[in-house]
């Protein structure tokens, strides 16, 4: 990164920003928690779900998020502060800023612990720790590994200081460039470990399991959850993608650079759904078993396939740095918040948010033992941050912030941002004023159980719901402009 004539800082040419914010998609949400979940909530209908909810809602909304941290040129919050106003909207839309802000710090939270998870594994297949394991054992090596809070702790404050440290000295750039490289060795891993999948069995039932879609297995349980993914593993909603935004240069394209982030990013998750899922049929496992699914299979898969430990270090260590690649972009709005407000250096702005973020992660951490017992509704601590942020502050925040570019911003302004040819610009615009909002509040309605839905029988519905919401809007747009407080 450079410093500009305005003095924020850029990305350093035209790759800078494209590979920060794929290393900020590409992380564990696409190898740890797209399979375990896809596992949990049955398959096919979930992936039909979540590639809907990418294109429908998560493409717009991480176009609309550039645009609005390139137009605002700050953290999440003063970027759409200075937004809104530009275009005389009240400055409450800043909230959205502050829920983001909120956000990306509580995932960070959780997320360090699953990074230790990776570290640890690592330094498993570094030490031979599980070679000669079969399926139960895995399963006990993943319990063992969790039950000493000292253990398990280690590898999270490890990762906490990793990122903080990172952060801190404003050396992002170097690790982001990692990802030119580690996404193209990912994608090699994953393509040799499909090719095992593919050759051993179990990768016909993976194919069915991924693909074949029942809509009677789709719950509204599920499609929350769905939704909740696609912007979870786009990061968006939490600051990343916004902040990120804010250091990317005028004459960047906007539409193109998402696009490739996007499809980078599910690629990458469909690629080891199609490595993991062969492992747990020809092993017999349950792809129910949550979170520790893909540390309880693969390494069943690196011990049997040849030069499977040189495999299973390869692919730890990528994982590991894709965990890092988003781990500090979570933080990058607190920092670059704290850094544009407070009058403090980046160094006692990490130090600070590190110490809190290891003080919250430690009792996340706990969660897998001494806390387990400490839940409220059935989930533990890791478990509420997780939900919360996932299930409900992302997708409102997106909802939020479409609502905004949509109808409270001068139509001039993101035009001018985003820079897209009239039918393409006509395009994201219908998305982002009716498609993204009704498929967001239409899973929230179903979620909340005030009127459940049936896709199969209830889509010409829903058609017919977009078409009049489409007209009435349109008609009613510069009403709608006032109601939203422009
Ligand atoms: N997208 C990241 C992943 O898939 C997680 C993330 C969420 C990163 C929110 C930044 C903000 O692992």
């Amino acid at each position: 990164m450079t410093n500009d004539a305005q003095n924020r800082t850029q990305w350093l040419g035209r790759w800078g920003f494209v590979l920060a914010a794929t290393g900020s998609a590409v992380g564990l949400g696409n190898v740890w928690k797209f399979p375990y979940m896809t596992g949990e909530y049955g398959g096919g209908a979930f992936v039909l779900v979540y590639l809907a909810c990418i294109l429908a809602i998560g493409v717009p909304v991480m176009m609309t998020e550039i645009a609005l941290g390139r137009r605002g040129r700050g953290s999440p919050i003063d970027a759409i502060r200075r937004v809104t106003s530009e275009s005389g909207g009240t400055s409450l839309w800043s909230l959205l800023g502050w829920m983001a802000m909120l956000c990306g710090f509580m995932i960070l939270c959780f997320y360090v612990v699953v990074a230790g998870w990776s570290f640890s594994y690592l330094w498993k297949m570094l030490t031979g720790g599980l070679a000669g394991s079969s399926v139960d054992d895995m399963a006990a090596i993943f319990g063992a590994n969790n039950e000493s809070p000292f253990n398990l702790g280690f590898w999270s404050t490890l990762v906490t200081v990793a990122t903080m440290v990172i952060v801190g000295k404003g050396v992002q750039g170097g690790i982001e460039k990692s990802v030119s490289w580690m996404m193209p060795g990912m994608v090699v891993m994953l393509v040799i470990m499909i090719a095992y999948g593919a050759l051993s069995g179990g990768f016909g039932e993976a194919l069915h399991f991924l693909f074949a879609f029942n809509a009677g297995s789709l719950s509204s349980e599920g499609m929350l959850a769905a939704m909740g993914h696609a912007f979870f593993t786009l990061s968006l909603a939490s600051g990343a993608i916004l902040t990120y935004g804010s250091y990317l240069p005028r004459n960047a394209s906007i539409g193109r650079t998402t696009l490739t982030v996007a499809v980078a990013d599910t690629l990458v998750a469909l690629m080891a759904g199609l490595a993991i899922f062969p492992v747990i049929f020809a092993n017999g496992m349950e792809p129910g078993s949550g979170p520790g699914l893909i540390f309880m299979s693969l390494p069943l898969a690196f011990q049997a396939m040849p030069l499977g430990t040189l495999f299973g270090i390869l692919f730890f260590v990528m994982l590991s740095m894709a965990a890092l690649t988003s781990s500090i972009s979570m933080v990058e709005a607190t920092v670059s918040w704290l850094t544009d407000n407070k009058g403090i250096s980046r160094r006692t702005a990490s130090w600070g948010t590190g110490i809190l973020l290891w003080v919250i992660s430690t009792l996340a951490m706990l969660s897998f033992n001494v806390g387990a017992e400490w839940t409220l509704a059935g989930k533990h601590f890791f478990g509420w941050l997780d939900y919360l942020t996932s299930r409900w502050m992302m997708p409102l925040g997106g909802l939020g912030m479409v609502l905004l570019a949509g109808f409270v911003l001068k139509s001039e302004s993101l035009r001018e941002e985003l820079g897209l040819s009239p039918v393409v610009h006509g395009l994201w615009l219908f998305m982002v004023r009716y498609v993204s909002p009704l498929g967001i509040l239409v899973i929230f309605v179903d979620a909340l159980g005030i009127a459940k839905l049936q896709f199969g029988s209830h889509w010409p519905w829903l058609l017919l719901a977009l078409v009049v919401i489409t007209l009435v809007g349109e008609l009613a747009s510069p009403r709608l402009k006032r109601a939203f407080g422009a």
